[in-house]
């Protein structure tokens, strides 16, 4: 095991483990030392205030230090390449400060500590220090190929719009089943549909074929009526999604509001469990939202990226993320699975997949109209691509 990450962080650590292992190893592979074996550790500030005193003198927490190991004539110096300490306190303090997202400020703060390791350090000399601002960047830029090219998020493709087209003439084609076949051979990983009240575009028989014919995920969206639970109840998809739905809206306009009825969400979601259907919440990038829906028992938030996607201008839609950013966050720290969708397509999708958090992206609209021009399969292949 060539990273061996051991967190001694006091708390349930803010910072999702499996995902900063990941990060270690794709650093590994980039560097070319995968057969090394480097140690990780996560603190608090006590513990890194400790280290720092011992081993440089400075009685102060500090947010990272490292450690190299071997090197010289020590035989183990080419397998260890050494340690990493990383304090969180610090971590979290400084990524508030910067109006970033603990787990980006923690990636930074991995890619300095392993630069440290390969012998850089900033503190002798200015060219040095050059050096490792270069090094950093290429190494951050390295990462994000590599999380790109492994496909770290499911892709989930909304196939409403294909029945919306069908409806129009109250007929037969286009058919979202078979929209939902080719989504899967091209690599989508979920396939979601909106069985509304109205029935303004997927119809029962749909989300009845398409829970024989989906392999990857069934998530069916809904609004907690309880027509629609019965039907859920029926189907057993995969997951549900609540949304809220009103009857004049061109599409889900805004999200759920968990807080203003948590007693009746509480029931829907015992319910769901009861039959094994895991539950996510539809909500807008709100502290609130996320807490409510934690409280209520859901499984997931799915954060709506709706007005980050619409934003008119640079300044909002960046407003925005740091909303988006700042909720799957808190999700993630009480323990919510994060997926994110609305209004994402082919050039604001990169920006909400590098956010770390993100399981499950939704998507519709933007992979359908490109599919009318360049075809179904390769608008899923395109997306994809961009993850
Ligand atoms: N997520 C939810 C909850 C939605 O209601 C929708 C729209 O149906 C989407 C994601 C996908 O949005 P878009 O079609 O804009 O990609």
């Amino acid at each position: 095991m060539p990273v061996l990450l051991n967190c001694q962080y006091p708390q349930r650590s803010p910072i999702n483990l499996p995902w900063l292992r990941q990060i270690a190893e794709n650093l590994l592979t980039i560097i070319g030392r995968i057969d090394a074996e480097l140690s990780l550790l996560l603190v608090d500030d006590a513990q890194m205030r400790e280290l720092n005193r011992q081993y440089r003198g400075k009685d102060k927490p500090t947010n990272v230090l490292s450690f190299p190991q071997g090197g010289g004539d020590d035989p183990t110096g080419d397998y260890l390449l050494g340690d990493i300490v990383i304090s969180l306190d610090t971590a979290i303090r400084e990524a508030h400060a910067k109006k970033i997202t603990a787990h980006s400020h923690c990636r930074t703060l991995l890619i300095h500590g392993l630069v440290h390791l390969l012998g850089l350090d900033h503190e002798r000399s200015e060219e040095e220090y050059r050096l490792m601002l270069a090094q950093e960047k290429f190494l951050a830029q390295e990462l994000k190929n590599t999380e790109r090219r492994n496909g770290m998020i499911n892709l989930a493709i909304n196939v409403d719009h294909v029945a919306t087209l069908r409806q129009v003439r109250g007929g037969k084609e286009p058919d979202p089943v078979t929209a939902a076949g080719i989504c899967e051979l091209a690599g989508a990983g979920g396939i979601v549909v909106h069985l509304r009240e109205d029935r303004r575009h997927i119809q029962d028989r749909d989300v009845y074929l398409l829970r024989e014919l989906v392999k990857s995920k069934l998530n069916l969206e809904m609004g907690a009526n309880e027509e629609i639970i019965k039907i859920a109840l029926q189907v057993k998809p995969d997951m549900i999604t609540l949304v809220p739905e009103k009857r004049a809206e061109l599409t889900t306009e805004g999200g759920l509001d968990v807080a203003g009825q948590k007693v009746k969400l509480k029931k829907v979601v015992a319910k769901m469990a009861k039959a094994g259907i895991p539950v996510s919440m539809f909500i807008d990038p709100d502290p609130k939202q996320v807490a409510a829906s934690r409280e209520v028992g859901a499984t997931f938030v799915e954060i709506h990226t709706g007005r980050y996607a619409d934003a008119i201008s640079a300044e909002i839609a960046d407003r925005e993320f740091e909303l988006i950013a700042k909720a799957a966050e808190s999700a993630y720290e009480t323990d919510l699975r994060v997926n994110a969708g609305h209004g994402l397509n082919y050039l604001n999708t990169p920006r909400i997949a590098d956010l770390g958090m993100i399981e499950e992206l939704s998507i519709g609209h933007a992979v359908m109209a490109r599919a009318i021009f360049v075809g179904l399969d390769q608008a899923v292949r395109e997306m994809l691509a961009l993850l």
